[in-house]
């Protein structure tokens, strides 16, 4: 495909449609208020353009329909689990593979064991459910990109690496028992879809082998993030983008998948392990509550279309146009003049709402003004990445800021075509226009956990 064609066009045809309900913004506004000003908390029939997430969000293709219809729903080995199997032991190079519900399931073994009270995770970036995960088992979960990197304006090509002179630091100071686990997250969601090097990841693999210390790969968009490794790190051009995600995923020790992304698939996750004895460990927690080593959660159908989807990810084609067409929108709204994290990530793009609302005080939520605002205006259902999300409190009960306030367009996989993504542009010409006069919003409500997800706000 030139890199020179002016449309983006969708590498498929679509063979089945969902019909989208048009709405006003009068309707809007009552719903929004209904749910709290939580986008989370509204019904999908009242959202138009659905910027939620790109995790089970995605189009499945006619081949993994097919698959779904091939699937074995025999409880234990079933063919489906074999054909699963087989394409995650030849992607990853481990041995021992587990199949579960979604990836904050796999996270939950895998940490449930490494973790536990005076023990300390690195990482990247944790995601969210990651966090919560390791937190919950009485462990603490540290982040250290490079500061440079947390500029959102920085135009740098893996702002998604760990910055490795704090890593040492860290091991260090906390001693090396101490650290249960180095984890990689790739592409680094939480700060905005950004890649990480192959020079990085094989540098984290020589501290973990120093140190004796496990890297765990969380990976549900590694086949993104290879695509950026292949046009920007110098030494992978000629190599397809699979042969570089199994290069990567080599590094690892462990590697946990949300399936729902980078997997193709609406529902499924996975836990692989290279060490034997964590394998059983980790075996022994998923027939507890995930279910038989051969389904983990997942009926036969599931596994059979996560067996085709991870193949068709890495349709060279395919990624093209899905790294291409989250760009396309990021550009143009560069263009415009909002502000985004840039460069464009993989699944999405990140809007910096403090510099966009600058008005509106951290502690009165930006993030979720736009968020509201992009409901209100256009439909558009979209997250905030700030401080309603990553915000702590300190003893008196004020806000510990998050780093930054962004809101995150996630584009879901062969869901949307171009012009879904310009009615988007038109809406952000609104926001623009109305920028000045937005105001903000305070928490009502709030769970002790992942608090975004439930949480009540209210206009200040
Ligand atoms: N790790 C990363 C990097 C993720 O982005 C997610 C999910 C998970 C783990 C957890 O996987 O949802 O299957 O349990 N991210 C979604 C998102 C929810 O919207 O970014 P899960």
């Amino acid at each position: 495909m030139s890199e020179k064609m002016k449309t983006l066009t969708e590498p498929f045809k679509i063979k089945m449609v969902e019909p989208l309900k048009v709405t006003t913004e009068e309707y809007r506004k009552d719903v929004l208020k209904n749910a709290g000003y939580n986008p989370f908390l509204i019904s999908s029939k009242d959202v138009f353009i659905d910027f939620l997430t790109d995790s089970g969000t995605g189009a499945m293709s006619d081949k993994q329909w097919s698959g779904i219809m091939m699937g074995d729903e025999s409880y234990a080995g079933a063919r489906s689990w074999e054909h699963l199997e087989r394409v995650v032991k030849d992607l990853t190079g481990m041995p021992y593979i587990l199949p579960t519900h979604q990836g904050r399931a796999a996270e939950r073994i895998l940490y449930g064991i490494l973790g536990g009270k005076d023990k300390i995770f690195i990482s990247n970036t944790h995601f969210d459910t990651t966090r919560a995960n390791i937190e919950y088992t009485g462990a603490t979960a540290i982040d250290i990109i490079y500061d440079e990197a947390k500029n959102p304006e920085n135009d740098l090509p893996f702002k998604g690496n760990i910055d490795l002179v704090k890593l040492e630091q860290l091991i260090k100071e906390h001693g090396k028992e101490n650290v249960a686990a180095i984890v990689m997250t790739v592409t680094n969601n939480s700060s905005g879809g950004q890649p990480v090097s192959m020079e990085n990841m094989l540098a984290v693999r020589k501290i973990c082998n120093s140190y004796h210390i496990p890297m765990v790969i969380d990976g549900c968009r590694i086949a993104e993030n290879a695509y950026f490794v292949k046009h920007r790190e110098v030494g992978f051009a000629k190599k397809s983008c699979e042969e570089i995600a199994k290069q990567m995923l080599r590094l690892g020790d462990a590697f946990v998948m949300s399936a729902k992304k980078d997997g193709m698939v609406n529902m499924g996750g996975l836990l692989t392990v290279k060490d034997e004895a964590l394998s059983v460990k980790c075996k022994n927690l998923l027939i507890i509550s995930e279910g038989f080593t051969t389904y983990g959660g997942l009926s036969g159908r599931d596994m059979e279309a996560l067996a085709i989807g991870l193949t068709e990810v890495f349709d060279e084609d395919y990624l093209h146009y899905r790294i291409r067409s989250t760009a396309y929108l990021g550009e143009k709204l560069k263009a415009k003049g909002v502000p985004v994290v840039w460069p464009i990530g993989g699944h999405a793009v990140y809007v910096d709402a403090k510099k966009l609302y600058n008005q509106i005080p951290v502690n009165e939520y930006p993030g979720q003004a736009l968020v509201c605002d992009l409901y209100i205006k256009g439909g558009i259902r979209a997250v905030e990445i700030g401080s309603l999300m990553f915000g702590k409190y300190d003893e008196k009960g004020a806000l510990i800021p998050a780093t930054n306030e962004l809101v995150r367009l996630a584009i879901p996989r062969r869901v949307y075509t171009q012009s879904h993504i310009d009615y988007v542009l038109d809406i952000f010409d609104d926001i623009l226009e109305l920028r000045n006069q937005t105001k903000g919003y305070k928490i009502t409500y709030e769970p002790p956990f992942l608090r975004h997800f439930t949480a009540r706000l209210d206009k200040i």
